[in-house]
């Protein structure tokens, strides 16, 4: 356990090197979206039905069962519009218009990488300008056909078919209000007393309105083992190998296990830029300050960042 005094040199440190910044990147995971009321993938909280959320965000888990995967998804979708964007997130709204109002004398060039889908950066009024969400948005939906390239954007239906609606109430209503604790200490022996999944063939799910065939529209988020948009990372890349390098980069609820996210952390270190981490799980050597240029502070995000940004954003 850190002591009170090693976290408040920490911030002093990470304080006095943030004031100085004028260029930051935060790379968000799941971790930032879990006081909204949203699970991470991996750990004890990444299950949906008994099915591990991972193995589901597949083109083969699609290929294989659709209407599963639509399911999945469909609960997913409903989940992040009932839950709102978290302190944390608005930490770094104020962050990305920060940078965007060079009128306040604070210059700071930033951006926002997320790799959640869940939409709640966005809606926290965070400039559209700074935010990339690399993984893609649950409300985003594409036609699954090889010949058709129509993207059906922002759409927030619910239920997007009739056969979709109510299989994700169940777990709504068993999760919504749960604290922080009370998520972290679930009994995973217990199997949770889902209503089982339903079997729902391909006419039960969206269909893309232009092609002729009926085929499938799929969710427009990155599947694991699918390319991230190319114009996005091009424009990630620029910012990182640009000529003025990166002073900070905040990694925020991620286990930073998928390329190329955890690999922006390291070619910022690379060229000179320190690392600040917000996790629940964070290395005693990091937290005991033993890691060069890298400080880490545990505890939930949304907690965490209003107080170590302050002296860039203000009060929140
Ligand atoms: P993970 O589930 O891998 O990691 C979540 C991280 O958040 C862990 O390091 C937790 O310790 C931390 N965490 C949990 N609660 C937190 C809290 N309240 N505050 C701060 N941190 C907390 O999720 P990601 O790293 O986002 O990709 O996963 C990366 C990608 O893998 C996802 O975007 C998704 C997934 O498969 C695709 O679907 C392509
Ligand atoms: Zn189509």
């Amino acid at each position: 356990m850190e002591s009170e005094q090693q976290m408040s040199k920490q911030l002093r440190e990470f304080q006095e090197h943030l004031k100085k910044s004028k260029k930051i990147v935060a790379l968000v995971g799941a971790g930032l979206s879990v006081s909204s009321g949203l699970p991470t993938f991996r750990g004890s909280q990444g299950l949906w039905k008994n099915f591990n959320m991972i193995d589901l965000a597949t083109p083969d888990a699609f290929y294989i069962d659709p209407g599963l995967v639509w399911q999945f998804y469909s609960w997913r979708r409903v989940s992040a519009l009932k839950a709102r964007p978290n302190r944390g997130h608005l930490a770094l709204s104020k962050l990305s218009n920060l940078s965007s109002n060079r009128d306040n004398g604070k210059k700071v060039d930033y951006i926002t990488i997320t790799q959640n889908v869940d939409g709640l950066s966005s809606r926290s009024n965070h400039c559209k300008d700074n935010l990339y969400e690399i993984h893609g948005s649950l409300f985003n939906l594409k036609c699954t056909s090889f010949m058709c390239n129509y993207v059906d954007r922002n759409n927030f239906k619910h239920p997007l078919t009739k056969a979709l609606a109510d299989t994700e109430d169940e777990y709504e209503k068993k999760n919504r209000k749960r604290t922080l604790e009370e998520i972290e200490q679930q009994d995973l022996s217990i199997s949770p007393q889902f209503k089982p999944v339903v079997q729902l063939t391909e006419s039960d799910l969206p269909q893309c309105p232009v092609c002729k065939d009926g085929s499938l529209l799929r969710p427009g988020v990155v599947w694991f083992g699918e390319s991230l948009p190319l114009n996005v990372i091009t424009k990630i890349d620029n910012f990182i190998e640009s000529e003025t390098p990166v002073d900070l980069v905040l990694v925020i609820g991620t286990s930073g296990t998928v390329y190329p996210a955890n690999s922006y952390v390291d070619r910022i270190k690379l060229k000179g830029g320190k690392v600040a981490i917000f996790n629940t799980d964070i290395e005693e050597d990091i937290l005991q300050g033993k890691v060069k240029d890298t400080w880490g502070f545990r505890g939930d995000a949304a907690e965490l960042l209003p107080v170590a940004l302050e002296p860039l954003i203000g009060e929140i």
